[in-house]
């Protein structure tokens, strides 16, 4: 019998019969595993040389068993024959895409993207000989343009941050098989409750498990999921690279992934509820959110997503200064770079980026926007906090702090 998402998230991929029998997946806080005698150690070997993976534990820096069953939490939710957990969203991503790519090859991924995604891609691989280039997710064609015969993979994030353009995976997926070409998405700010990218024909899916998955702004991780066949070397190269989770990350992973599908129904609800608060509002001059129907992809995410998501992006009328009064005049969120946790954070984009106001906008950030991403406090007052802040900004009495 198929279990329903929340069934899952709660009991998928642990052992029902835990160690002591404890109700909990226990941290294993040790960095390597011994062998009785050398007749173990000689078994072992013999079974690795045969292709065997998991027979029992070897040594800290190539896994440990808490993190195998977040894995297979996380293989389970994403509908993925195997998922690999790492140290940080940024260590997937980067140990994947140097799996995959070797000098000469060529990538082409979204204009936007993670900053040090993009920041990788132009940095590292580029010195490394693997060329790359980016085309605007809403225009699938320029994709197909992009594509050469050294063309390896096809990456982007949906929904993007933090204007929340959704991409068309089934067409892109559609791409890639079409040209032999991997199909990599990181679906970070949609989490798996939303968003099945492996169902629409991608072959590997990545999250910064860091947001949604651990959701309580505790943890640092990361997790790549797809087919086995593909993990596998990507599996050698976390043990070489060094990138694994460490067991008490994983606990804490386990333990926020029981109530993804809890965290993330609130978190969509009260996202779309402030969405069409500030859409009415005559401060506001623009919201991004997939859940309006004046988003650029609202049609696609309707039939793509079954939520909308926990981020809303808005425009303030004013400048960069009306905006940071606004953003210090609210009482509820923290002001963060992150997002996906309990607690609501708020940010200004273009006051966090190192860029003069003429990169910014060529970077399509306005001095004006704000990516607010909702935790999972009452809607109601969220709204409330929200209003109380327009109108202090308005009359410009926002000096006594956020009280935070
Ligand atoms: C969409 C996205 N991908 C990847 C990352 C990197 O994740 P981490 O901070 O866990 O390395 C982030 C971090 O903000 C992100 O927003």
């Amino acid at each position: 019998m198929t279990q329903q998402y929340a069934t899952q998230t709660v009991h998928g991929g642990e052992a029902r019969r835990k160690p002591y029998a404890s109700a909990t997946t226990p941290v294993v806080q040790t960095s390597t595993y011994t062998f009785a005698d050398s007749a173990e150690i000689q078994q072992f070997m013999e079974s690795k040389a045969n292709g065997e993976r998991g027979t029992r534990e070897e040594y800290g820096r190539y896994g440990n068993p808490t993190q195998r069953a977040a894995e297979r939490k996380l293989a389970l939710l994403e509908g993925g024959e195997r998922a690999l957990l790492f140290a940080s969203g940024m260590n997937a991503l980067t140990t994947t895409m140097l799996t995959l790519l070797s000098h000469g090859d060529h990538v082409v991924m979204a204009q936007e993207t993670y900053k040090r995604t993009r920041e990788f891609a132009a940095s590292y691989l580029r010195r490394w000989g693997i060329e790359v280039t980016c085309a605007p997710i809403g225009d699938l064609a320029s994709w197909a343009q992009a594509l050469r015969p050294t063309t390896r993979l096809l990456f982007c994030e949906t929904p993007t941050n933090p204007t929340l353009r959704v991409m068309d995976l089934a067409r892109l997926a559609a791409l890639g098989r079409a040209s032999n070409v991997l199909t990599l998405v990181d679906s970070t700010f949609a989490t798996p409750l939303n968003l099945r990218p492996l169902a629409l024909g991608i072959d590997l899916v990545v999250h910064s498990a860091t947001k949604y998955l651990g959701g309580h702004n505790d943890l640092l991780a990361g997790v790549v999921v797809g087919r086995g066949a593909l993990l596998a070397p990507i599996e050698d190269a976390r043990g070489v690279l060094g990138g694994v989770s460490n067991p008490n990350d994983a606990y804490l992973l386990i333990r926020g992934l029981k109530t993804l599908a809890l965290r993330v129904r609130q978190q969509n609800e009260s996202a779309l509820r402030l969405a069409r608060f500030l859409a009415g509002r005559p401060e506001i001059t623009c919201v991004h959110y997939p859940g309006l129907p004046s988003h650029p992809d609202h049609a696609l995410a309707q039939a793509q997503m079954s939520g909308f998501g926990g981020v809303v992006s808005f425009e303030i009328t004013g400048d960069m200064d009306t905006t940071a009064r606004f953003v210090d005049a609210l009482r509820i969120p923290y002001i963060g770079p992150t997002l996906g946790g309990v607690e609501s954070m708020v940010q200004q984009p273009a006051a966090l980026l190192s860029l003069d106001p003429g990169e910014r906008r060529a970077a399509g950030i306005p001095d004006t926007l704000v990516r607010y991403a909702v935790g999972i406090e009452d809607p109601d007052d969220l709204i409330a906090d929200v209003a109380q802040a327009l109108e202090r900004m308005r009359s410009g009495e926002w000096r006594m702090g956020n009280g935070k």
